[in-house]
């Protein structure tokens, strides 16, 4: 029996690509490129910080990558300017359907679980009209291990009660369907970039970062993992085989 949703945050509620206005405004005709390099190695530090056991909390992975992105351009900018670019993960646009598809689940527990920082998603849930929608919000921070490490997702029953049998964990990201599908939640992928548009895509060609972006990280990982729900919107979770219609 299905009794929480548990969503990441990051592409999954929030959308990344929304920090590209910030980065082309600081930095006019680099802000494509700095944005998929930055969230491409956000990711991998988080990784490399859990494996070497070096763990630093998402804000300075998010620093780090974002100082990374732009050494890599020769572009110099200063501490306070890293500051407030990096600043631009706290203000995300969420999903245009992700309030109202949050509210459709009304009848269960729904649940944040985020490598971010717990400062990054008091300003990112709090912000956003997302939070009315969500009881409690997770930071792996307390783990000090990034998911796909188990301990991070451990989190979940540890704080909820529930048995991850009875979670729908819901993920855009390709490391993090896998991951949570290996612990043993139940997995809903949200296709946000099906494979056929994204072969489309690169067939008609040049391949820019966001393009490159989408087949290194919009994809369904290769790692035998596979999600037990698919879906192209957040608004298709109300409709999945075992979930009750929310009460009016
Ligand atoms: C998250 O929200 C980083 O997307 C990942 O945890």
């Amino acid at each position: 029996m299905i009794k929480a949703f548990v969503f990441d945050a990051y592409g999954t509620l929030y959308d990344v690509q929304s920090v590209a206005d910030v980065t082309e405004a600081a930095f006019p005709g680099h802000g494509a490129l700095i944005t998929q390099i930055w969230r491409m190695k956000q990711l991998e530090y988080s990784w490399l910080r859990s494996m070497m056991g070096a763990y630093e909390d998402f804000w300075a992975v998010t620093r780090q990558s974002l100082a990374y992105s732009l050494d890599v351009l020769g572009l110099e900018p200063s501490a306070t300017l890293i500051d407030e670019i990096a600043e631009a993960y706290n203000c995300l646009t969420p999903y245009p359907e992700a309030e109202a598809a949050l509210a459709a689940l009304s009848g269960y527990r729904r649940a944040i679980l985020s490598n971010g920082s717990p400062a990054m998603l008091d300003a990112l849930v709090g912000r956003s009209p997302l939070a009315a929608q969500i009881s409690t919000v997770l930071s792996v921070d307390e783990k000090r291990a990034y998911k796909p490490d188990p301990r991070a997702y451990d989190l979940v029953q540890e704080r909820l009660g529930v048995a991850p049998s009875e979670v729908v964990f819901v993920s855009a990201n390709g490391f993090d369907i896998a991951g949570a599908k290996k612990y043993g939640f139940r997995v809903a992928r949200i296709a946000r970039v099906p494979a056929a548009a994204l072969r489309a895509e690169i067939g008609a060609g040049p391949v820019g970062p966001a393009t490159l972006f989408k087949a290194l990280r919009s994809q369904l990982e290769g790692l035998g993992y596979a999600p037990d729900f698919e879906v192209s919107s957040l608004t298709e979770l109300a409709r999945l085989p075992g979930v009750a219609p929310a009460a009016h």
